[in-house]
């Protein structure tokens, strides 16, 4: 993204956003409720056009149907009560159109994906049936079902309770060998010390590469002192406000 501006109803959301990602980068973009990160995830994805500057995914526009995005948003809009299972609610993320059907090779993928989030066993199990985190990663199957090579992830953690953290995180690691991940929180604790890269995001992006340099453009965002945050252990230090 270069120089990346978008507004709605004349209120800037994003102000000349720059951002590259690497192929191989875990990177978090933290920063305040209404700060952006929706929307910038949605920009990459196409689904919201900037007025301004020029984005480039996979060298092509953003939208463009070939590029390989999973997409897990932040709110995964679901009737409670609609009756679909595990297995159908990630094989609808093969959807290759309206009247083809899918494959033996689509039933496959969904069967690994399931696997992978350890939900294989639960196939059958009828979503309304599930708690709020058995859900999300259900969630997350159906976003890497199309093995994408960037995976975009909208407040992951929402519904994840502090030990079932770890293990998503765990998750992560080995997505990460074959994918980009850009993983957006409003918790600065959460994400600290499993990501490579931070950024965070106002309206307009700070990135900081590693994360420990991260400190001061922390307090320009959150307007609030953070004193340090550290990789090797999950802590952070907030002096008095
Ligand atoms: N479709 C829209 N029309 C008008 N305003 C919008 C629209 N989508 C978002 N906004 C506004 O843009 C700003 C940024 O919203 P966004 O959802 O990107 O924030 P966020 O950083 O994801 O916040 P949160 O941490 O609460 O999820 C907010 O002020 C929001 O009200
Ligand atoms: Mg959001």
């Amino acid at each position: 993204m270069e120089n990346v501006s978008v507004s709605f109803d004349r209120q800037p959301v994003l102000q000349d956003v720059n951002l590259s990602i690497d192929k191989d980068e875990f990177l978090a973009i933290i920063g305040p409720n209404g700060g952006g990160k929706s929307t910038l995830l949605k920009v990459i994805l196409g689904l919201i056009k900037a007025d301004q500057g020029r984005i480039s995914v996979f060298g092509k526009k953003p939208g463009d149907p070939s590029n390989p995005i999973g997409y897990l948003p932040q709110y995964v809009s679901f009737d409670p009560d609609f009756p679909i299972n595990v297995f159908d609610t990630v094989l609808s993320g093969r959807y290759h159109g309206l009247f083809k059907n899918y494959s033996d090779e689509d039933r496959e993928k969904v069967v690994n994906a399931l696997e992978e989030v350890g939900m294989l066993n639960m196939r059958h199990r009828q979503m309304s049936r599930l708690s709020g985190g058995q859900k999300q990663r259900v969630f997350i199957a159906r976003a890497i079902v199309r093995d994408p090579k960037l995976l975009l992830l909208d407040e992951p953690m929402a519904s994840i309770d502090p030990k079932m953290q770890e293990s998503f995180y765990e998750l992560l690691a080995q997505f990460r060998k074959r994918m980009a991940i850009v993983l957006v929180s409003h918790d600065v604790g959460a994400v600290s010390t499993h990501v490579e890269s931070i950024a965070c995001l106002n309206q307009k992006l700070y990135y900081h590469g590693s994360v420990e340099e991260s400190a001061e453009g922390l307090e320009k965002v959150y307007e609030c002192p953070i004193g340090y945050i550290s990789h090797g252990l999950p802590h952070r230090i907030l002096k008095d406000h």
